[in-house]
């Protein structure tokens, strides 16, 4: 029997700044009333200067680490799903990495852009299944706010900053991840992107004036496409489960607007009581926007094992896809970890590696003149 991947940890972070739809009415040609009736949207989290998608990843992870009672040198395999890398490369995965100390970890970023978290539980699921790999660790993190331009209302509205982080482990028991689907459209990759930076459009004085270094939308199309994908890819996950609609207990969607969602809730006939949405408070996180409403569905006591769940995302590409999972929790055990030790541990140890480094890089160039 391929063994299970539990959700034994979960943890989230967003920066403390927060951005009002009042104060955003003072930056472009908006209101309150127009954003929280269009969207949802009541306020979203915006990163300091010193922090980055990859420190916010880190918080979250090492969180999600101390309930899984985990050392990060327990971790095989790290994916960050993330739509605002810290570079096109290094990977920013890599960053955290280091960062944790997780020394026995390949690590790599994913880019589905707001599907990106599910399309990661999904790869880090198989690994698990396949038994290459028996402790994961996915994260969705985001500082959207350095890639959006914010004289454009169409867009800035919309996005927020947050990582949010699961542990995965293998299991023999029926629970975790129990099915999920992953789909794309690439005929529609013109209706939400980032034009500029890339290898197609590498960055020049031309592309910055354009402002292809911002996000760029076609907000109406993108709305049709995503209430009908929500609603497709939850059945077509809920069904491969072997489970039917009224075994769900609770449906956690990609938080990008509350008309869609509940376009989507009323299309499968859930009732809005079985779907958690936080946001009015956080706006659109992209990748981070699920397991960040899974630790807040968790600490308002939303979820208990033996809880089928559906998480439900569509992005950029086009992407979709959905995943259904058995809540289980932590596996028995009593170790306490210290996030803030682990933290000094691991830098410590990269920067003992950097010296190492320059070491052996003088001794080599002292050999071979
Ligand atoms: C962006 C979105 C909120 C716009 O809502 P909408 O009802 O489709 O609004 P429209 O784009 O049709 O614009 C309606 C009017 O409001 C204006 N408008 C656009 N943004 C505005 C803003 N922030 N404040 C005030 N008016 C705004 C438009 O210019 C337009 O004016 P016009 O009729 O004079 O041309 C909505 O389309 C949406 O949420 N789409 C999905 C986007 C998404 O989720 N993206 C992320 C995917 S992961």
């Amino acid at each position: 029997m391929s063994p299970y991947a539990h959700i034994t940890g979960w943890g989230m972070a967003v920066p403390e700044r927060v951005l009002t739809n009042a104060e955003l009415s003072l930056m472009v040609e908006t209101s309150d009333e127009w954003i929280f009736s269009r969207t949802g949207i009541r306020e979203r989290h915006i990163a300091d200067p010193e922090q980055t998608t990859a420190s916010l990843a880190v918080e979250a992870s090492l969180e999600a680490l101390r309930i899984a009672r985990l050392k990060p040198a327990d971790l095989d395999l790290i994916i960050v799903a993330t739509s605002s890398p810290e570079h096109i490369f290094p990977a920013t995965a890599c960053l955290v990495q280091d960062r944790i100390g997780a020394t026995k970890a390949g690590a790599f970023d994913l880019l589905a852009a707001c599907s990106g978290f599910i399309y990661g539980l999904n790869m880090a699921t198989q690994a698990i299944s396949s038994g290459s790999v028996h402790t994961a660790l996915v994260i969705g993190a985001e500082t959207l706010s350095r890639l959006v331009d914010w004289k454009d209302r169409n867009t800035c509205i919309l996005f927020g900053d947050g990582a949010g982080a699961f542990v995965l482990q293998a299991a023999e028991e029926r629970a975790g991840v129990l099915s999920a689907v992953m789909r794309s459209d690439g005929s529609g990759s013109d209706l939400l992107t980032l034009p500029g930076g890339g290898s197609r459009f590498p960055t020049t004085i031309d592309t910055v004036t354009q402002g292809l270094h911002y996000v760029q939308m076609n907000g109406r199309e993108v709305f049709r496409f995503a209430t009908r994908v929500m609603s497709q890819s939850t059945q077509e996950a809920v069904a491969k489960a072997g489970l039917r609609l009224e075994d769900i207990q609770l449906v956690i969607p990609h938080q990008a607007n509350q008309r869609i969602i509940e376009t989507a809730l009323k299309n499968l006939e859930i009732p809005p009581e079985r779907c958690f949405i936080n946001l009015d408070r956080y706006g659109n996180t992209s990748t981070a926007s699920i397991p960040i409403a899974t630790c807040e569905a968790f600490t308002a006591g939303r979820l208990k094992p033996g809880d089928n769940i559906v998480m439900v995302g569509f992005g950029a590409g086009l992407t979709w896809g959905a995943a259904v999972v058995e809540w289980s929790g932590p596996f028995p055990g009593v170790r306490k970890l210290r996030p803030a030790r682990l933290r000094l541990y691991a830098r410590i140890r990269s920067f003992i590696l950097r010296l190492l480094r320059r070491i052996d890089a003088w001794m080599w160039g002292r050999n071979n003149p």
